[in-house]
């Protein structure tokens, strides 16, 4: 991972409250963090926000990034329309630590009707901490590219 250690965050209305608080975890950790909102709560489309985030680290402007709406499944299949990104949805520590060893999963997908906010954060510690193994894996990830 580069050492500039740059993450963008989105989100649809459903998430809002959560993403500003796990902004401010991955800050404390010493993150730079790109947070894309929105702000107000007015309902909008999950598709743009995860279309804006994944750009962000498709284009290298971004390391990871973290996107979450209701369930955490619309804004990823968002995100994975756009090439390069590899994201998964997690609700559990050792999904969001394996995307990233065995996946090389790029951005992480959180339901904020889905899981709580001290779980969530574990999950974002899980995925910020783990390590792409490479090997037999990284084969398997050439394959998902290709
Ligand atoms: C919005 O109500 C909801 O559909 C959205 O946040 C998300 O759960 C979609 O996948």
């Amino acid at each position: 991972m580069s050492d500039s250690k740059r993450i963008v965050l989105s989100s649809d209305h459903a998430a809002i409250d959560l993403r500003q608080t796990i902004a401010r975890h991955i800050a404390d950790k010493g993150w730079e963090v790109v947070d894309l909102g929105p702000t107000t709560p007015e309902s909008t489309h999950y598709p743009l926000h995860g279309q804006a985030a994944a750009e962000r680290v498709a284009s290298g402007d971004c390391q990871l990034g973290i996107i979450l709406c209701g369930t955490g499944q619309g804004i990823m299949m968002a995100a994975n329309k756009v090439k390069g990104i590899r994201c998964g949805v997690c609700s559990d520590t050792f999904s969001a630590a394996m995307i990233r060893q065995h996946n090389n999963a790029n951005m992480l997908s959180i339901g904020s009707r889905v899981v709580g906010e001290g779980l969530a954060l574990s999950i974002v510690d899980a995925f910020l901490s783990a390590e792409f193994e490479g090997g037999r894996h990284a084969t398997r990830v050439d394959m998902i590219e290709a």
